[in-house]
């Protein structure tokens, strides 16, 4: 008779069996694959392990703040923000293609997450929230023809390079099962229900050069477009959903005077795995009332796009 309870106990053994009396670093995303394995490893050796949150200043608005709070409040853990910021946005000044934004920011990641650990004395396992999809995926392509559309960012390499050995508590668990999971290790349900959000974060969903004052832009029209997704109850209807700022800016009018201003496009797709998504039949109301709230909140907002590019052929993101 399988229970989460059960299993629960089960891999909390495996990891003290595994880790003895060894300290384990774990980079901590926010997402919920790497939170419920913080919070799982954290229950099982307690102070022997430390957290890492990378800030890249590529996170949504607030988000730093609050997953660092969520950890800070709940849970009673070595957690260390790294606000690595001006390193990621110097290093990606006026880059704009996708492959190398992608490449040094997983660069990046990985030199911070590096500089962070090796402060902590005797560290020997690097947690990692793999899934069994993820086992299954890395199995069944290896060796065959592949195609890269896009080199994904996550700690994959990172732990041969520093010599570490992996704990993968979640290797057995499907996405839905690390929901139920994380409720039992009483994540909030907020948290739990979050839409995926990628590694390389903001980077991706502002094509063309990133600049701060782009960032903030998107920041703060993501912000206004998931809150109105949240007050029309949709958000649990949607996979993924968030704005991007266009590298472009447009004519416009407002009161009587010229505007000038960036373009913002909207994207909210329904998939079961990401790899395949349609786009979310907004009705006209939802869609007029959104775009007059980002151009009355946001300043440097004239013109709102709705994109209704499935994939294929699309991708998810942007970039
Ligand atoms: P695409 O854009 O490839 O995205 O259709 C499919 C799903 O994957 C997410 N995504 C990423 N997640 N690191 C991640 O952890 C990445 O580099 C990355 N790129 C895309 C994307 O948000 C969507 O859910």
């Amino acid at each position: 008779d399988w229970t989460m309870g059960a299993y629960r106990q089960e891999m909390i053994e495996d990891i003290r069996a595994q880790v003895g009396d060894k300290k384990v670093i774990c980079a901590l995303s926010g997402g919920v694959d790497s939170s419920v394995t913080g919070i799982l490893l954290h229950e099982a050796i307690g102070d022997q392990l430390t957290c890492v949150f990378v800030d890249h200043g590529l996170l949504r608005k607030d988000e730093a703040k609050e997953v660092v709070a969520m950890f800070r409040d709940n849970y009673n853990l070595n957690l260390i923000h790294a606000d690595e910021s001006d390193l990621f946005l110097g290093e990606l000044e006026g880059v704009s293609d996708p492959e190398t934004k992608r490449k040094i920011i997983g660069k990046l990641f990985i030199d911070v997450f590096q500089k962070y650990a090796d402060q902590i004395e005797g560290a020997e396992f690097l947690a990692q929230g793999t899934l069994y999809p993820d086992v299954i995926e890395s199995v069944s392509f290896s060796g065959g023809p592949s195609v890269t559309i896009k080199s994904h960012h996550n700690v994959g390499g990172l732990p041969e390079k520093m010599g570490l050995k992996l704990v993968e508590p979640l290797r057995g668990l499907f996405k839905d099962e690390v929901r139920v999971l994380g409720r039992e290790l009483g994540l909030p349900a907020s948290f739990i229900g979050r839409h995926p959000f990628p590694g390389p974060g903001l980077a991706i969903r502002c094509p063309g050069e990133i600049t701060r004052d782009k960032l903030d832009i998107l920041r703060e029209a993501d912000a206004v477009y998931i809150d109105q997704i949240r007050k029309h109850g949709l958000y649990d209807e949607i996979w993924q959903a968030f704005a991007a700022i266009l590298p472009m800016r447009t004519v416009g009018v407002m009161g009587d005077g010229r505007t000038y201003d960036y373009a913002v496009g909207l994207r909210a797709v329904t998939s079961v795995d990401g790899m395949t998504a349609d786009y979310y039949p907004f009705s006209h109301e939802f869609l007029g009332e959104t775009m007059t709230r980002i151009i009355n909140e946001v300043k440097g907002v004239n013109r709102v796009f709705y994109d209704v590019t499935s994939k294929p052929p699309g991708t998810i993101e942007l970039e």
